[in-house]
């Protein structure tokens, strides 16, 4: 039997120069999420989707490598979440544990475990770890005044108590930090203290902690660091580390007074816990002694130094900026310490990923959830992955909108990928009643070089961490396949020539299976779905197997890859938005009641339900909208400080409370006839106050 594959040969054959090569084993890991809540697009894009791209592709290429992560059950986080709740911190865990693996697995990120630092694997080895320095006498052990909430009897984590910044103003800073400055603060730095369990102020008391000597380490961090790892980390990763160095290093806490966590394994600790830096990152270790026992595998060969340095696993952390020092001074610092582990080799970290022109939020509900976007969009969990793919935020922060994501699927999942594997699918079952057979030329030149350098880059891109550059080059493959085909016109051709037209649409079968090989680490489930559609035997190819079509092969019918992404569907999550950061409520921050009015002074007030009938910006300002009302009394123009809010399309037709006997304004030269009422929260964030259902314009409010 005859077989085509063309262009199977350069697949094996392109050289490997990176550096990364030289590893036999690989240890992956992704910063740990708290299960406290659902995870958003910022999580997916910080640690989790670049990491399982470059898994993925290391699986392609056969190595040895296992991707680990799990939940992180411990720390005031989970306490307070518990708290706001009204159950308990085991239902919380439990709750959001498995909400955040199914997101995972529903987005396809391949981890070998996800695990959770519940486990008694975990709580061991980190008490375990603990001991280790304890015994050797690296702690540090002091006594230092902490707040103390004498009615409810306990010791406060910082997130347990806010008070008013002492760097910018704000009432409402946590103890650890302010997040309206973004200034990091300890608890003793606010002004005016409240514990948010009583209200009340809390006193200092006196407690012991065990802390790690990071200034012992400070030298040792430093070769290992400056040496090491300039101009091999991405600069945000090692200017923040250096930055660190520089201020000189200060011993941390290891231990904590907190209710819930890993017991610290010493009598006279009693009620103590495990501080996040030594609990946390050890569950990357945990995880892995789980999966080996799930799978009979050897954990230490992903951790230890080995015999002869050249077998060590190379370790990479996964994590969001928030995490690097974490990473790269800390845990390292620990690993140390214990001896006998490898450090990470890279520690690639983004930066945050921003939506709709500001910051992603879980407080002020301004997100997209995972959970919610699986349900709105079945199915194109894809769509969200090329989207997000595309703008990661490698280097500085990114930004996430509706519009650009309906106009990177529309322009080029539908337009470029999706239409030549359509195009090719449907020829291929006109002319040839989707058959391929044994022809004996060799393709084009050209194309079969285009494939080998998309290889190459594709290669390159990951193993340095360029995910963004590596998914335009898979691009450029369907991009090359249109063009070729548009070139050759074989829906021209075939009057003419049917051998040729046959050649040139079995040529773009084979771009297609590249397409399919190369697309896999970022769109497993469309890579998927090409193979199911060439109807090959297998749904993974790894980059040294040729995708073969023998002789007669018969091909499924073609179906779309991807859909276009209709208006309807964004202005609908843009509106969401918007809803849902305007229903968020500050309970601490809500405006002191005002002064009595007697009821003729409430009567005076003329107010109406009224429909916005045209809405445009005010030309030089920000915050304006320019409206026109139907107030069922006449039709009027009210101008409003909203437009910071609501795009004036999205509000056309929106039924409003209109104040209508407000005496006119003039405003930017704009006569104001009348108020619109919104609601507005702590955030300044705005929401209107209008009938529930529609109304007639015109009725009365009151
Ligand atoms: N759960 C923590 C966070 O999200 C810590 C993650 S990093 C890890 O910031 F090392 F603990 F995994
Ligand atoms: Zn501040």
């Amino acid at each position: 039997m005859c077989k085509l594959n063309i262009f199977a040969n350069y697949k094996i054959s392109h050289s490997y120069t990176l550096e990364a090569k030289k590893f036999k084993r690989y240890t992956v890991t992704s910063a740990l999420p708290y299960a406290n809540g659902p995870l958003h697009i910022g999580h997916l894009a910080g640690a989790y989707l670049p990491a399982d791209i470059f898994v993925r592709h290391l699986r392609l290429q056969r190595k040895d490598v296992i991707y680990i992560c799990g939940s992180d059950e411990h720390g005031a986080a989970i306490t307070i979440k518990a708290k706001k709740e009204g159950i308990t911190p085991q239902e919380i865990i439990d709750k959001y544990h498995n909400q955040i693996k199914n997101s995972f697995e529903e987005f396809g990120i391949a981890f070998d475990i996800y695990d959770r630092t519940s486990s008694k694997i975990h709580h061991e080895l980190s008490q375990e770890f603990f001991l280790n320095l304890y015994e050797k006498g690296e702690f540090i052990e002091k006594y230092s005044d902490q707040y103390y909430d004498e009615e409810y009897d306990q010791f406060l984590a910082d997130r347990y108590i806010i008070g008013t910044c002492p760097n910018c103003g704000n009432e409402n800073a946590y103890g650890d930090q302010c997040e309206k400055c973004g200034t990091s603060l300890n608890a003793t730095d606010l002004i005016n203290p409240k514990s948010t369990l009583s209200g009340k102020p809390p006193v200092l008391r006196p407690t012991k902690h065990w802390y790690l000597p990071l200034d012992k380490y400070q030298p040792w961090l430093e070769k290992w660091l400056i040496e090491g790892k300039k101009d091999v980390w991405k600069p945000n990763v090692y200017g923040q580390c250096s930055s660190w160095l520089k201020a000189g290093l200060q011993p941390r806490s290891m231990t904590r007074d907190l209710d819930w966590g890993i017991d610290v394994p010493l009598d006279e600790a009693k009620g103590k816990k495990l501080y996040v830096w030594l609990d946390a990152p050890i569950g990357y270790i945990s995880a892995t002694k789980q999966w080996a026992l799930n799978t009979g595998n050897d954990w230490q060969k992903y951790w230890k130094k080995q015999e002869h340095k050249e077998d060590d696993s190379c370790l990479i952390h996964f994590i969001g900026k928030d995490n690097i020092v974490f990473h790269c001074i800390t845990f390292p610092s620990i690993l140390h310490a214990h001896g006998g582990y490898i450090l990470p080799e890279h520690v690639p970290a983004n930066e945050f990923l921003n939506l709709e022109g500001d910051k992603l939020s879980t407080s002020r509900n301004h997100a997209v959830w995972l959970h919610e976007y699986l349900e709105e969009f079945p199915g194109k969990q894809d769509e969200l992955r090329y989207v997000l793919t595309s703008i990661l935020p490698e280097t500085s922060d990114s930004e996430f909108t509706w519009k650009d994501y309906q106009a990177r699927v529309n322009n080029e999942l539908v337009a470029i990928l999706g239409n030549f594997v359509n195009r090719v699918m449907i020829l291929m079952h006109k002319y040839f009643e989707g058959k391929v057979s044994h022809h004996p030329e060799i393709t084009d030149r050209f194309v079969h070089d285009e494939i080998g350098k998309s290889y190459d880059l594709v290669e390159e891109s990951i193993a340095t961490f360029k995910f963004r550059q590596g998914l335009a080059a898979v691009m450029d493959v369907a991009r090359l396949g249109n063009r070729y085909l548009t070139e050759k016109e074989p829906w021209k051709l075939i009057k003419c020539d049917e051998a040729k037209t046959r050649k040139i649409l079995q040529n773009c079968l084979h771009i297609i299976a590249h397409l399919g090989t190369l697309m896999q680490p970022f769109l497993p489930g469309s890579a998927q779905s090409i193979f199911q559609m060439l109807n090959l035997e297998k749904d993974v190819f790894n980059y040294d197997e040729p995708v073969v079509f023998s002789d007669g092969h018969q091909l499924n019918e073609a179906s779309l890859l991807f859909e276009k992404v209709e208006d309807a569907a964004i202005d609908q999550q843009i509106a969401k938005l918007q809803a849902a950061s305007a229903t968020v409520n500050n309970p601490i921050a809500v405006a002191p009641a005002r002064e009595n009015i007697n009821y003729e002074q409430f009567a005076a007030m003329d107010i109406r339900v009224g429909t916005i009938l045209e809405a445009e910006k005010v030309a030089k300002t920000k915050k304006l909208l320019k409206l026109k009302i139907d107030t069922g009394i006449d039709q009027r123009t009210v101008v409003s400080g909203i437009a910071e809010y609501f795009e004036p399309e999205s509000i056309i037709g929106k039924q409003v409370s209109v104040l209508v006997n407000l005496e006119p304004r003039e405003i930017k030269g704009i006569t104001s006839q009348g108020m619109i009422l919104m609601a507005e929260n702590a955030e300044g964030v705005l929401s209107f106050v209008a009938p529930e259902a529609n109304f007639q314009n015109g009725a009365v409010v009151r």
